[in-house]
């Protein structure tokens, strides 16, 4: 096969940030990607309604003149969030879904939740209402190891929050471990799944041996291969539950290249270029659609898109090293490969 025509991809993963960096690197995402959920986590975050509505009007005006990329906006669920604020904002579509951070788990997370009784009003709403929670799946107990929080957050968080809350429907976010694929799997049609491009490309060898790669650090941090061919096979699969959110989260490189750097990989440059590599090496092109396109929309209850995109296999593709923004050099995701499928304008 040398072309290949899908549905309009969304990323149902994606922190565009604010001001010059959102008016940098806005352009990367609206070029292939129809919709976007819309990552919550500035400082301070979009908490509010009100914040929603102000944070999505500031995406617009960053968006290039005639694009039609919709950003579909989240609230950061605190400890004091208010249920009738989210009723309101769910109702009036301004808010599709939302965030929930542990306190302390990533990037500006300080304002997340520590007691997961105080957020049960708003859970109970969601449930009622159907509107997903976005969850961030790590512990951050000092005491569990950073390659275990996902794994340890499935039983001791995620599991009783929803045995808890029936009903609720829930997407886990970016899922790094083969204990993550089997539970998103059997969870049913309130459960789904994001993975990211990232994370279908690089295991933990690629962040640390022969030197640290300050690029390839994102949270959760990338696992041992066997977790990244589990996440290859989920991907791969066309299995409704699971599809594509890149968590594509730019740092501008100062901050990334650092004796204490962010985490976050930005891949909204190259993603639909990898995955077709990805998913050729799979021998799996034909789910590609199923993964980018169709099983998000599926899940988040609204239509798969009307436009298309045309990927054409050639000569190694050429994309820029570096998007230079009013807030600094962004590194782009460097996938270790040639890829060879151009997206066609
Ligand atoms: O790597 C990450 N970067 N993971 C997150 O959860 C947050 C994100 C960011 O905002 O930079
Ligand atoms: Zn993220």
């Amino acid at each position: 096969m040398t072309q290949i025509t899908l549905r309009r991809p969304d990323d149902w993963h994606l922190h565009l940030r604010d001001g010059e960096m959102l008016a940098g690197i806005a352009p990367e995402s609206a070029r292939h990607f129809g919709r976007a959920i819309i990552m919550p986590n500035l400082v301070p975050p979009v908490v509010t309604g009100e914040d929603a509505a102000a944070y999505r009007e500031r995406i617009l005006t960053a968006l290039p003149e005639g694009s039609n990329f919709t950003p579909l906006m989240t609230l950061y669920l605190t400890e004091t969030t208010d249920p009738a604020d989210v009723a309101a904002a769910h109702a009036s579509g301004l808010v599709t879904a939302l965030k929930l951070y542990p306190a302390g788990a990533t990037t500006n997370s300080a304002s997340g939740v520590r007691d997961f009784d105080k957020v049960r009003p708003v859970l109970e709403l969601m449930a009622e209402k159907g509107i997903p929670l976005c969850v961030h799946g790590e512990v951050v107990d000092s005491d569990i190891d950073i390659f275990d929080r996902e794994a340890v957050f499935i039983d001791r968080v995620l599991d009783p929050i929803r045995r808890a809350t029936p009903g609720l429907r829930v997407v886990m976010e970016h899922i790094t471990t083969k204990q993550g694929v089997d539970y998103a799997r059997a969870g049913g049609d309130d459960l789904g799944a994001t993975i990211t491009t990232h994370h279908l490309v690089i295991n933990r060898n690629h962040i640390l041996v022969g030197g640290i790669k300050p690029h390839y650090y994102c949270l959760p941090v990338a696992k041992r291969e066997e977790h990244r061919l589990a996440l290859r096979e989920a991907a791969t699969s066309g299995d409704a539950s699971f599809f594509l959110g890149t968590d594509s989260a730019p740092h501008a490189d100062p901050a990334k290249e650092s004796a204490c750097g962010c985490a976050g990989c930005f891949t909204a440059t190259n993603t639909l270029s990898i995955l077709a590599e990805v998913f050729e090496q799979d021998g799996a092109l034909d789910k590609l659609e199923a993964f980018a396109s169709r099983n998000g929309p599926a899940f988040y209850r609204l239509p798969v898109s009307e436009e298309t995109v045309t990927l054409t296999k050639g000569e190694p593709v050429t994309y820029p090293g570096k998007i230079e923004t009013g807030a600094g050099p962004v590194t782009v995701f460097d996938p270790g490969m040639p890829l060879h499928w151009r997206v066609e304008a």
